[in-house]
């Protein structure tokens, strides 16, 4: 089953990448003569027009900017094969939306995911729409995993998962940034300062994932009594760290919410 990518610019490309690696059938459309040379020429993929990439598809992968979405919709529409499958990556575009812009009856599915995709560590969460069975869910399961994790979400909590996983690289952007900038008023060098969080970052990172355990527990863990982290601890629940996050994430899901209605 050939899969068309249509928009590869640099979520595009990576998407691309990775299912070239699983060993997919892959056709490409961009708008841009120029990138769609360099993609050709890096992958050795076939570039085509929308329309012609998605006649050869069985899966119509949309990565374009969501103010593109409808245009592109229109584009492939007519072209896609019967029971072809489409799925939007755009960020806030609906699934209501999305089978309004397609010739009724396509099976749709909508994915919010986030920029770790472009290193193979995608959080992503899938939705189906009126027409799209467990069966489309599992075939971009299949096709999301070379590029990361996937879950499944009912449409009504993709502003939540937009806040939590969709925004959520630059918050831990934004610790790594503090904490280094702490490092140096410490008076670290500013390299070994950023080598130290960003290390400590992946480490605590791969803790999570591989052993399971809630971060309550590998936080106890490192924090023994009177001790260096306590102290840090105290002053981080003292300036009201965990409730700012609350309140920010709920600052971003109402924005994702206001986003997707406009
Ligand atoms: N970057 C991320 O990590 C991330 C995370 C979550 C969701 N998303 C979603 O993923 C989508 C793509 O993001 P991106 O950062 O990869 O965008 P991007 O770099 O702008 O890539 C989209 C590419 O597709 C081209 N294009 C637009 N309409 C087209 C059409 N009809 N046919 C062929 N090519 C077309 C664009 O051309 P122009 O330059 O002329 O527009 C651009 O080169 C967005 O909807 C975004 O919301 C991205």
């Amino acid at each position: 089953m050939t899969v068309a990518v249509i928009g590869v610019g640099k979520l595009g490309e990576a998407l691309l990448a990775g299912l070239l690696r699983s060993g997919r059938e892959v056709v490409g459309a961009e708008r841009h003569a120029p990138r769609a040379a360099e993609v050709a020429d890096r992958y050795g993929v076939a570039m085509a027009s929308p329309a012609e990439a998605a006649a050869r598809a069985g899966v119509v992968l949309l990565v374009v900017k969501p103010q593109d979405v409808r245009a592109t919709c229109a584009e492939v529409g007519p072209a896609l094969r019967e029971g072809a499958l489409v799925v939007s990556m755009a960020a806030g575009v609906t699934l209501a939306a999305l089978e309004a812009a397609l010739p009724p009856g396509t099976p749709v599915v909508r994915v919010m995911s986030n920029t770790p995709l472009l290193v193979g560590q995608a959080m992503s969460a899938a939705s189906a729409g009126t027409r799209a069975t467990a069966a489309h869910l599992e075939a971009v399961e299949a096709l999301l995993s070379p590029v990361g994790r996937v879950v499944r979400v009912p449409e009504s909590q993709q502003d939540a998962v937009t806040a939590l996983s969709g925004s959520g690289p630059a918050y831990f952007f934004a610790v790594v940034e503090a904490m280094v900038d702490a490092g140096v008023l410490l008076g670290l060098p500013r390299a070994t300062a950023a080598e130290l969080v960003v290390q400590t970052a992946v480490g605590s990172a791969a803790m999570l994932a591989e052993s399971g355990e809630h971060p309550a527990l590998l936080r106890e863990a490192v924090t023994s009594p009177g001790g260096t982290t306590a102290a840090a601890l105290r002053v981080l629940q003292d300036r009201g760290v965990a409730a700012a996050f609350l309140a920010a994430l709920e600052a971003a899901r109402d924005r994702s919410a206001e986003l997707s209605s406009g």
